[in-house]
């Protein structure tokens, strides 16, 4: 035997347990990497300039979320409400004599001799540059807020529930029809689920009949979202 093999291959064993341990390593270092809640950013929850809270607003008082995302169903952007919307109530709430919590918001808002300022809240969601992403095509598609921010209406303070990843928009894209919502269930309607007959309806929508194009089309190709 030992006139077949050369001397080296007695190491071979060795290192090959040595190679198939690093690649392992390798894998779990990927996985733990791209999955993680840090790379994905799911879980991600800053805390924010005041403690405004979506449960008390949007969930216990019902305040319908496009009172303070006003650009949701009309532009990219959801954008954040500016401090007059705030002040709109909680002049009348509080006077002039806020308490610690709402100091900011009263310092924020001038008084005629020093000039508004916008709140600095803290970004939660963010996509890199060179995605594309608009709320009003989504919006208009039905698909609710839920889907892409979770049940914004119990959060004290907002976090981020979705990856936000190319794989997660795709996922989505391929197949939208547990996520769209029939005519006349609105977008904010936060504890909405599909069933059978939603899903059936969105699958219509979705469906080239011949050569007609259908309603709704969720892109898969490249240039959609790397413009
Ligand atoms: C009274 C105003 C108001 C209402 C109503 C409201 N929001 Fe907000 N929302 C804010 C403010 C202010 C922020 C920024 C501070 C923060 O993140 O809490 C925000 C932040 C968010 C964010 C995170 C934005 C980011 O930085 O990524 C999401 C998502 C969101 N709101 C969704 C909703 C949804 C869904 C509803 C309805 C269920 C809703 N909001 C109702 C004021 C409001
Ligand atoms: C299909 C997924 C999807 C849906 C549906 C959706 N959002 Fe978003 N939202 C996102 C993504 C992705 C971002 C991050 C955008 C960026 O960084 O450019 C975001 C960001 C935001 C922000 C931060 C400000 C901004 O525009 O970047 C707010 C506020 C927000 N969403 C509110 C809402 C509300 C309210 C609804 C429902 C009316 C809603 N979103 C529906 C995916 C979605
Ligand atoms: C439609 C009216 C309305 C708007 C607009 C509104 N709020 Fe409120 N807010 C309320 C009510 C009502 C309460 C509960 C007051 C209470 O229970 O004493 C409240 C409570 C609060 C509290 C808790 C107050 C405390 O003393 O602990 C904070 C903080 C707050 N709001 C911040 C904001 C911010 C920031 C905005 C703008 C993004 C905003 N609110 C917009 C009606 C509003
Ligand atoms: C929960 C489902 C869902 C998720 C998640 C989702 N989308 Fe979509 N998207 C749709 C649907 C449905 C349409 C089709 C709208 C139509 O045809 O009117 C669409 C259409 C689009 C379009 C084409 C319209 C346009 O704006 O040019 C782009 C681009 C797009 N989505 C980008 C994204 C990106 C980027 C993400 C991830 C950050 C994402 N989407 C996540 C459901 C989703
Ligand atoms: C539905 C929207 C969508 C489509 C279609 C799409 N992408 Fe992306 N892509 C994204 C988003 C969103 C990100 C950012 C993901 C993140 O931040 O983790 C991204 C990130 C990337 C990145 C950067 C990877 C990184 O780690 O940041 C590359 C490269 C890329 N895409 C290539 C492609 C190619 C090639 C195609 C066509 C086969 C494609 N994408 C189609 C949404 C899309």
């Amino acid at each position: 035997m030992t006139d077949l093999f050369p001397k080296w291959t007695n190491k071979l064993p060795a290192a090959l347990a040595l190679g198939a341990a690093a690649t392992g390593l390798f894998v779990v270092f990927v996985v733990y990497f791209w999955f993680s809640p840090r790379h994905t950013d799911v879980g991600y929850q800053p805390f924010q300039p005041i403690p405004y809270s979506h449960k008390l607003h949007a969930g216990d008082k019902g305040m319908d979320c496009r009172y303070c995302h006003r650009m949701v169903e009309e532009g990219p952007h959801a954008t954040v409400p500016d401090t007059a919307t705030c002040i709109g109530c909680h002049a009348s709430l509080n006077g002039v004599k806020a308490n610690a919590t709402l100091a900011p918001l009263f310092a924020a808002w001038g008084n005629g001799e020093t000039e508004n300022k916008p709140i600095p809240w803290v970004k939660v969601h963010l996509l890199p540059e060179h995605a594309y992403f608009n709320h009003a095509v989504h919006v208009r598609a039905n698909v609710g807020c839920a889907s892409c921010h979770g049940p914004v209406d119990q959060m004290e303070i907002v976090r981020q529930v979705e990856p936000l990843s190319m794989g997660w928009c795709l996922e989505c894209h391929r197949d939208p029809t547990s996520h769209i919502r029939p005519k006349g269930v609105p977008v904010t309607k936060m504890d909405w689920v599909a069933d059978d007959q939603s899903r059936a309806a969105a699958k219509a929508r979705l469906e080239w009949t011949g050569d007609t194009r259908p309603e709704l089309n969720p892109p898969t190709h490249c240039s959609a979202c790397h413009r």
